[in-house]
């Protein structure tokens, strides 16, 4: 096994089992900052007025860590592989001052950091490595007779000494392979495979120790089992949430540092009830409210979650926007009940959409509800200031940390 010896602090770190994690070798707060070109790209392309002049007069300001910018899967999915220590790295690097792990379980009930308990097959390479392909759910099944090459693998497919072996890549994969190196490709063309050199995995005690050498924030989400809980007969849904939780408690982190999320409102009500603390920083994750039709519902809901103790919602970016009678964004209804509430209001994700002319073109998820008015990229920075200003939104997920690190330090939130 090669390791770097950052890598094999994490490990001699993760070793320890139940000691207070010390910062993992060569990890120190990081004091310059850096945002790279694409903020001020960003603000070269937006329509003359105040709000662009505003942001030019912060373009030659130094930089700090903000906590309103959120490493959304590490802080830079958009060119890294996703929650790699490399994805978290560049977060920090761009100022992030909370970071994502989303948190799945392995088949010996150990905690690590994925987007979804079976995402392996686009994330990693493991449809490449037989023994573990194998293993999975739904081995690689190459494409044939017009079908598309398929597989499924689980982080409880396997162990978590088998999870470490594996290399994070760029999520995505190529529905025509015939061969399972083939399924690999697939990253879109407006992320790149330059950093996908073999990122490296973590698990979820390797992040709290990351985040703690660093000196940030933590959020880390409990996902949706997608295998029948108890697991095996007796690993429950209660046991994994809690699990979760001790991680931090044995890493000593208080709870005023770390945000649990999940969409599951029952997780958040279990974290109220058996731990307060962490539940009173727990974020709901709220997607209820996708249609037309289901989104006056989700709205209603707000009462019911602020009576029974949350105090932190996230919906997706576009439940807290809409588009004004002069074609404007304005803060929408949600937003409005939210701050009535007094909820605390964070939101994902910025910079997972590509150039946002294409999305204008054929429609996007995070922008539905404000499509028709977005049409460049300079507009991504109109929309910031909607949800900072207009929606009082106390937190930003970004697949590039750079460009919520910027409003922030520009407007002086969270630094
Ligand atoms: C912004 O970029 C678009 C391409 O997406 C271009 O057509 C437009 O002219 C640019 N606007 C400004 C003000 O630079
Ligand atoms: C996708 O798979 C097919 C068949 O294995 C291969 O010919 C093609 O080059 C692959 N695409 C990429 C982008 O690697
Ligand atoms: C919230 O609203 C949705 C409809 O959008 C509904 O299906 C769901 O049951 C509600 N959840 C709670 C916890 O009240």
């Amino acid at each position: 096994m090669h390791l770097t010896p950052l890598v094999a602090g994490l490990v001699a770190l993760a070793a320890v089992g139940n000691a207070t994690p010390c910062p993992p070798k060569g990890i120190k707060p990081i004091k310059q900052i850096e945002l790279g070109p694409r903020p001020y790209f960003l603000v070269n392309n937006m329509t003359d007025g105040p709000l662009k002049k505003k942001l030019q007069e912060c373009t030659e300001k130094p930089m700090k860590p903000s906590k309103w910018s959120i490493g959304h899967r590490g802080g830079a999915p958009l060119q890294f592989p996703e929650h790699s220590l490399e994805s978290n790295l560049a977060g920090a690097r761009m100022g992030a001052g909370v970071l994502e792990c989303d948190v799945a379980f392995t088949k010996d009930r150990e905690l690590v950091c994925r987007h979804s308990q079976c995402d392996l097959h686009t994330t990693t390479n493991i449809v490449a490595i037989p023994e573990l392909n194998a293993k999975c759910t739904q081995p690689f099944k190459a494409a044939a007779g017009g079908k598309a090459a398929s597989a499924k693998c689980c982080t409880s497919d396997i162990t978590l000494k088998e999870f470490k072996s594996l290399c994070a890549k760029m999520d995505g994969f190529n529905a025509s392979a015939t061969n399972a190196k083939d399924y690999l490709a697939g990253t879109p063309n407006w992320r790149t495979d330059l950093y996908a050199t073999c990122g490296t995995v973590l698990e979820h005690k390797e992040h709290i120790a990351l985040v703690e050498g660093l000196g940030l924030q933590h959020t880390p989400e409990l996902k949706a089992p997608e295998v029948k809980m108890p697991f095996e007969g007796t690993y429950t849904q209660e046991q994994y949430a809690q699990q979760f939780i001790d991680n931090y408690k044995k890493a000593r982190v208080p709870a005023s540092r770390v945000f649990a999320q999940s969409f599951d409102y029952r997780d958040v009500l279990f974290w109220l009830k058996a731990e307060p603390a962490f539940g009173k920083t727990a974020i709901l994750l709220d997607e209820s409210g996708d249609t037309p039709e289901t989104y006056p519902q989700a709205v209603k809901n707000l009462t019911a979650y602020h009576a029974a103790g949350v105090r932190t919602v996230a919906p997706p970016l576009y439940y807290l926007v809409e588009t004004g009678k002069d074609g404007k964004i304005v803060p929408s209804a949600y937003a409005k009940r939210a701050a009535e509430l007094g909820l605390r209001v964070i939101t994902w994700s910025l910079e997972r959409s590509g150039p946002l002319a294409a999305v204008h073109r054929n429609g996007d998820y995070y922008y539905t509800s404000i499509r028709d008015v977005v049409k460049k990229d300079g507009d991504m920075y109109e929309l910031l200031d909607v949800l900072y200003r207009g929606a009082k939104v106390a937190g930003l997920f970004s697949d590039w940390s750079a460009t919520a690190t910027f409003y922030a330090n520009c407007v002086g939130v969270g630094v």
